[in-house]
């Protein structure tokens, strides 16, 4: 049996997810110089979720996933995670925290000087707790990089890779700490659309491996079609709409039919 909607056997679709809230934000305000970029947004994910937040380029996407993870302070707003207030939280909780959420950044920010090895390698450093002394990075760093197909370019610079490549291997730079929450700022932009698909299959393939909620941001109506469990759209800052894909697509509202027109 097939899932219509996803073109995906329902067999290998994850559960649907629960209504356990994972993450959440309210009133989510932030200014840059008087100009106001967020207005109020709010979201909830829930454990095992897919939700995409869509909105136009320069309409505050990525400035809202950087308040998530505390590399954008907000003007106001409230942000837990795993039912923690992010604001309350002394260093060493909100550095465990951290552990626990993986960011795909805009683009793949490789870190051009190191291997790919030693890119993966960067985080279990930083996070080494999680894994306690024992750890045998070799394993780790071969399984992520096993994740996306790429075990063979362990020893390869950034500068050897494909776009797509570089994408895939910051896609394991984030699987690395086993993260429970995954936020994918734009994963699909600047990709041919195979490479594309290559990427949105993989994100597919975590999510049913390892159980994880995801955040992901993106103005790519396929990306969003394929993947996404619930949909918020996002106009001047605040939400405009919510629902699924195919409520959404199907909507006469005039701003709502621009994000689906390619
Ligand atoms: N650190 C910053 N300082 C000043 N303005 C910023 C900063 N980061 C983002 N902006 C502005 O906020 C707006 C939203 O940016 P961004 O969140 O990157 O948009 P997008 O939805 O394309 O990801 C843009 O007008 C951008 O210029
Ligand atoms: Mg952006």
């Amino acid at each position: 049996m097939m899932d219509e909607e996803k073109n995906i056997p329902v067999k290998n679709r994850p559960k649907a997810p629960t209504k356990e809230v994972i993450m959440e934000i309210k009133d989510l305000y932030k200014s840059f110089s008087g100009h106001k970029v967020l207005n109020g947004f709010h979201m909830k994910l829930h454990k095992g979720e897919n939700l995409v937040v869509m909105g136009k380029s320069g309409s505050g996407k990525s400035v809202m996933i950087k308040c998530l993870v505390g590399l954008i302070q907000p003007d106001t707003g409230y942000i837990s995670v795993m039912g923690k207030e992010i604001k309350n939280l002394d260093r060493e909780t909100l550095d465990e925290l951290r552990s626990d959420i993986g960011f795909l950044f805009q683009g793949s920010a490789l870190y051009d000087s190191m291997t790919v090895r030693e890119n993966l390698e960067f985080p279990l450093r930083r996070h080494k707790e999680k894994f306690g002394k024992q750890t045998d990075t070799q394993a780790l760093v071969v399984e992520a990089l096993e994740n996306v197909g790429l075990a063979h370019t362990i020893d390869l610079m950034p500068e050897e890779l494909s776009g797509g490549m570089k994408r895939r291997v910051a896609l394991a730079r984030t699987l690395i700490l086993r993260p429970k929450i995954i936020l994918y700022d734009e994963p699909t932009s600047g990709l041919d659309p195979i490479t594309s698909k290559e990427i949105i299959e993989l994100m597919r393939n975590i999510q049913l491996k390892y159980g994880t909620s995801s955040l992901i941001i993106t103005h790519d109506v396929d990306c969003a079609r394929v993947i996404s469990d619930r949909m918020i759209l996002l106009v001047d800052g605040i939400n405009y709409a919510e629902g699924s894909y195919a409520q959404l697509s199907q909507s006469k509202d005039p701003k709502i039919e621009a994000f689906f027109k390619k």
